[in-house]
């Protein structure tokens, strides 16, 4: 009987470590080693880092573990060839297991050459990986590694209240089941980047973001929110000289915890015991014909758009979500200013000369363009703005040289921040959630449309989320005593515009 065969009844059968013998099966072998040597111990960093990161993700448990899996794949189709070829064969002689002689000088050194080399590997394996984690976990990471693809996102994130926020605080939602998700659209995105096959501008709304509740509520809790907060709305008008106007507005950000006072205000949406739910028919949440509010004591009221034409059969086919932090601040880091906010805020920042004549107007215009890159855009700016000057105000052109070049500098620097043809992202792109001036935001559902079958109506007051203290000119606002007054609109725009949707008119670049 031949060495390698076991008596198993009358039946002869092959040892099958006996048949990992082969080359191909102890290469598959050695892969399935080193990678699981190497994969073990970064699974184990992994576990204990205080975030997972998707990038790193790819490599501890995608490629590692495809390596292993691999390894006994080959190492099984090594045993297959190696049976068939001994059947063909009985007479072939089976290749030896190397010998190791201790007492040999070159096999010592071999075996203690592999050892240490072994280790050293490791060693630096260890490290490296380890700083190669917390690279790609960090903020440099995520916005400039893919840096054409994240420009827009990451740009704006700088300028932003949560600039230094990381931004897996908001995109990576702790517990395994986030972890397991971001490991898999981790690889999809790094996939997408190196076959171009991203979308431009990257759709939104994200439709897997984490829900807010694993992410802003980490740092902000509903139960926070109380009173009314003072802003002030600075705005410029399109006209000749400029023309400041100003509101001073008391936000009703309440609503959140019975313990610390009313509950009604703007915060009242969230999870205190009241749920509200909605579909949207454009697949980017901007048209809501369908809402249904549940408030603490159970009442299910259901509100239907008298514009829309939806019937209760294509109603149950859609998808309902539940409104939560981002259905409002859908824009917290990303903000991308409109040309008319933007411009406002440079008149307020005192970066710009409120003497150029129709400078509002202007830079309206060429923020709004069309163009095929930055650098088309900046170089129109450069040009057309002293050349308007120079055409329609020759003696402001000539004495008020250095504001024009400060103008030009100031609108390209809103330009670079703002619009990215590139990538075609800007105000247009991901509209902003919060107000209802220049997109719908609040008014997609309170737009005094949405009606109850009982005749409720989804309030469109206009002292509902805000009391108007003060509005006018700087100087009437510093003079006038705060106190609740009624909507006065800046212009006249022939028609009482507190009946329809601000949109209508106001795009992000009104009056120009
Ligand atoms: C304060 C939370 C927060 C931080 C920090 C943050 N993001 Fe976001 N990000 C969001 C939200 C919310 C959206 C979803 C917008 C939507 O779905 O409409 C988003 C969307 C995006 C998008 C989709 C395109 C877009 O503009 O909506 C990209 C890309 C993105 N983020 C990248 C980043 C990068 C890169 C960083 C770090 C430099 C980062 N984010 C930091 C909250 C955040
Ligand atoms: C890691 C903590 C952290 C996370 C996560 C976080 N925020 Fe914030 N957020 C802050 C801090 C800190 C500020 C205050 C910044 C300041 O005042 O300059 C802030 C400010 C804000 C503001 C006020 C902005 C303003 O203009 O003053 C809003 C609104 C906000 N966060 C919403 C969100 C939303 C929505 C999310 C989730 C998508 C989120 N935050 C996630 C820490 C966080
Ligand atoms: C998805 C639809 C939807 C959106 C978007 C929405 N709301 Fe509401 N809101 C509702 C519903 C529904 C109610 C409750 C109406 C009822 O049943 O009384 C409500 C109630 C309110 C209330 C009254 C709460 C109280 O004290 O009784 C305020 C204030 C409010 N919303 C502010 C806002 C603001 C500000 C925005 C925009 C940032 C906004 N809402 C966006 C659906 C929406
Ligand atoms: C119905 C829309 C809506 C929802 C939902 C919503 N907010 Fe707000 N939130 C607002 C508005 C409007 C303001 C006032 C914004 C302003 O003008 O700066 C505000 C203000 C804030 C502020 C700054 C003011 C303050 O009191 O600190 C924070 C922080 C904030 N929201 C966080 C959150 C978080 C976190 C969630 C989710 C738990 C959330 N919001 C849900 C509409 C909403
Ligand atoms: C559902 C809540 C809600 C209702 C109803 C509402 N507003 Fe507002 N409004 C807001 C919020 C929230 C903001 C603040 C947006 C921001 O912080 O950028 C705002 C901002 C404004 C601003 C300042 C905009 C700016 O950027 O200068 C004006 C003016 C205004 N509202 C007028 C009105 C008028 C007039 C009505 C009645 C027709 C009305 N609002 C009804 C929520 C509401
Ligand atoms: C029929 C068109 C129309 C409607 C509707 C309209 N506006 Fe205006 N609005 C204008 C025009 C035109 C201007 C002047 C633009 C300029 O000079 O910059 C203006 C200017 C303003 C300004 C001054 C600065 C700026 O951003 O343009 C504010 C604030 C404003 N409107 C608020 C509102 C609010 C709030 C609503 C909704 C309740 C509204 N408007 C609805 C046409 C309209």
């Amino acid at each position: 009987m031949k060495e390698h065969l076991i008596n198993i009844g009358n039946q002869f059968k092959i040892k099958p470590f006996n048949l990992l013998r082969n080359p191909v099966s102890m290469s598959g072998l050695l892969l399935t080693g080193v990678c699981t040597l190497i994969g073990l111990p970064m699974m184990f960093l992994d576990m204990f880092a205080p975030r997972t990161n998707p990038y790193a993700g790819i490599f501890i448990y995608f490629f590692l573990p495809g390596g292993a899996i691999f390894g006994v794949f080959l190492a099984m189709l090594g045993v297959i060839i190696e049976r068939r070829s001994r059947k063909r064969h009985p007479d072939r002689p089976i290749p030896p297991l190397p010998k190791i002689d201790l007492s040999k000088p070159s096999h010592r050194f071999l075996l203690l050459g592999g050892v240490a080399s072994l280790l050293i590997v490791f060693l630096l394996l260890s490290v490296t990986g380890y700083r190669a984690y917390n690279f790609s976990d960090s903020v440099q990471f995520c916005g400039l590694t893919c840096h054409k693809v994240m420009k827009p996102e990451y740009t704006a994130y700088q300028k932003s209240p949560h600039a230094h926020v990381a931004c897996v605080s908001c995109h990576i939602g702790p517990g395994v089941n986030w972890f397991v998700r971001s490991k898999i659209t981790g690889a999809y995105q790094v996939y997408s980047v190196l076959f171009h096959k991203y979308d431009r501008p990257i759709a939104t709304p994200i439709r897997n973001l984490v829900p807010a509740h694993e992410t802003c509520e980490q740092c902000h809790w509903p139960a926070k929110f109380f009173g009314a907060q003072q802003k002030v709305f600075s705005h410029r008008l399109a006209d000749e000289k400029n023309s400041p106007w100003q509101m001073v507005s008391l936000l009703k950000v309440g609503g959140g915890d019975p313990q610390l006072g009313s509950t009604s205000g703007i915060h009242w949406h969230m999870y205190i015991k009241n749920k509200i739910y909605f579909i949207d028919t454009d697949g980017k949440r901007e048209v809501i014909p369908w809402v249904r509010s549940v408030s603490k004591d159970g009442t299910v009221t259901e509100y239907m758009s008298t514009e829309s034409s939806l019937s209760p059969e294509e109603i149950s086919k859609r998808q309902i979500r539940q409104v939560d932090c981002i259905d409002c601040h859908n824009r917290p880091s990303h903000i991308f200013m409109t040309p008319h906010r933007a411009m406002d805020q440079a008149f307020d920042a005192n970066l710009i000369d409120p003497g150029l004549p129709y400078l509002t107007r202007e830079a309206m215009r060429l923020l709004a363009g069309e163009y095929a890159n930055e650098k088309e855009a900046l170089e129109a700016i450069n040009k057309n703005l002293p050349v308007f000057y120079q055409a329609n105000y020759p003696d402001i052109y000539k004495q008020k040289k250095g504001a024009i070049d400060q103008a030009v500098k100031t609108v390209q620097n809103i330009y670079s921040h703002n619009m990215f043809p590139e990538m075609r992202t800007d105000w247009r792109a991901h509209p902003a959630h919060i107000g209802h001036l220049e997109f719908d935001g609040c008014f997609r559902c309170h737009d005094g449309l949405h009606k109850s079958k009982e005749g409720r109506v989804i309030t469109n007051d206009c002292n509902a989320c805000h009391t108007i203290l003060a509005q006018g000119s700087p100087a009437d606002v510093a003079k006038g005593r705060l106190q609740s007054q009624a909507f006065k609109h800046p212009v006249d725009a022939g028609m009482d515009v507190s009946t329809m949707k601000c949109t209508v008119c106001h795009t992000g670049t009104t009056g120009l």
